[in-house]
């Protein structure tokens, strides 16, 4: 087997792990879900899902991760001692391999529109309109075209491994993206019209926060923005050295995702309502919010279509945002199979990305192909149920079958004195017994 790959430095670490946090899930999902459900009622709910219910379980797949340094099949059965518990372990694994890979076939899919809308900016504004048109409007040859030019991205950069792909590019692309996203928020506020959008994120309709539809979206979004059940985060984990304090490392990861998406919405929000102020319909018939996927694919366009010179530019790096928010995600969920392959079949890096990215373009191809059937199921299927009830699993392995003494090895590693500290005191009986109650409470209601 090839020596396994390390990340080179902490802020590798974390801008990799952020970099995969980070996605379509915080500036297109996170915003579009708040608008749709009361705004500020909805963050405030997010808010406290995020710190209360992910990062517990985002800390269990670092540590699951580190002290397995291998993927989630080898860290669920290691921790296991008997047969039968050995043999669950092992199928959570393949089925978070399972469900990564679903994600990103759908991924891949909305990531390609990104990049065509990118594109298709400054292509409109050099003349070429028919293929501006062609890239932004929806048709098969489009969706299938520009997920394999976004597939093959991927792929390129996952080839190259841990530090000269993952990391290299992380540390590229969350700089960018940051700095995106803040110029783009301080121009939408000097709009007129943004006022009223950010009333709307930040006063929250306290009627609407314990509706039961609400709860589970904010808990799917959650727990889809911090990359979270399917291994990601324990495979990110177990490239990170002994040395490293896990729990401050695992929170600013958890900050930088929580702060994102809370920034984004800084943007959407105050967008939609200056596109309101502009004669752009964002409100359908009977008063609700449009659509949300109508809200980023339409609202926005429209608006940037009434700025002119500025609006090509602002659109431009709005899409390129997009794009890479969406980058440094993708490559975090091939690293899913990826990892698998390369340690249990010993295959090479190239071979294993190639071949799972191909299997899983194919898998979006065949969504291109039913997408009215197939699109919205895989992303319910894989994120609003999938994800929760792998993160409950992640609970159970590691509050109720791993021995505490081990456990608690792991993380002395780094810390000698770390079962006097808060973390230890708090962490473990809460990752045993309140996150799978919460969870289980929840997936339960949308059941039943
Ligand atoms: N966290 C990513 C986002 O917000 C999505 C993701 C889910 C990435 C699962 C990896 C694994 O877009």
């Amino acid at each position: 087997m090839a020596t396994r790959g390390q990340f080179g430095s902490r802020l590798g670490f974390i801008l990799a792990a952020a970099g995969s946090a980070v996605g379509l899930g915080n500036i297109w999902g996170f915003p579009t879900q708040a608008a749709s459900n009361g705004g500020a009622a909805f963050l405030l709910v997010y808010l406290v899902l995020a710190f209360a219910l992910a990062y517990p379980i985002l800390m269990a797949e670092l540590i699951l991760g580190r002290h397995a340094h291998g993927n989630s099949v080898v860290a669920l059965t290691r921790i296991a001692e008997s047969s039968s518990t050995k043999a669950i372990g092992a199928l959570t694994g393949l089925a978070g391999i399972l469900v990564a890979s679903s994600i990103l076939s759908f991924y891949s899919l909305v990531s390609g529109w990104m990049l065509g809308f990118t594109a298709s900016y400054p292509l409109e504004a050099l003349g070429f309109t028919k293929e501006a048109a062609w890239l932004t409007d929806f048709s098969l040859s489009r969706n299938v075209i520009l997920m394999t030019l976004f597939s093959a991205m991927t792929v390129g950069i996952v080839m190259g491994g841990v530090q000269e792909g993952i990391e290299r590019w992380s540390r590229r692309l969350m700089p960018t993206l940051i700095v995106t996203l803040i110029l783009l928020v301080g121009y939408v506020f000097s709009l007129d019209g943004a006022a009223e959008g950010l009333k709307v994120y930040l006063i929250p309709d306290i009627s609407k926060i314990w509706s039961a539809d609400l709860i589970l979206s904010a808990l799917g979004s959650a727990f889809f923005s911090l990359s979270l059940g399917v291994g990601t985060m324990l495979i990110y984990g177990s490239y990170i050295s002994d040395e490293e304090y896990l729990p401050s490392i695992g929170a600013q990861v958890a900050l930088i995702d929580v702060g994102i998406a809370v920034l984004a919405g800084f943007l959407i929000l105050p967008a939609m309502y200056v596109a309101a102020a502009r004669g752009v319909e964002i409100f359908d018939a009977s008063g609700r919010l449009l659509s949300e996927d109508t809200l980023i694919f339409t609202v926005l366009p429209e608006l940037f279509a009434t700025l002119g010179v500025i609006g090509l530019i602002v659109a431009t790096a709005f899409f390129f945002l997009m794009s890479v928010a969406a980058l440094t995600s993708s490559i975090s969920m091939l690293e899913v199979p990826v990892a698998f392959l390369t340690e249990r079949f010993s295959w090479s890096r190239a071979r294993a990305a190639t071949t799972a990215g191909i299997c899983i373009a194919l898998l979006s191809g065949v969504i291109a192909l039913n997408f009215e059937s197939l699109f919205g199921f895989v992303i319910a299927a894989s994120t609003r149920y999938g994800q929760p009830m792998l993160g409950l699993m992640l609970c159970i392995y590691t509050g109720w079958i791993w021995r505490r003494d081990s456990l608690l090895g792991e993380l002395k590693k780094n810390d000698p004195d770390v079962a006097s500290g808060l973390f230890w005191k708090i962490w473990p009986w809460y990752l045993r017994l309140v996150c799978p109650l919460v969870i289980g409470t929840i997936l339960w209601r949308s059941l039943a």
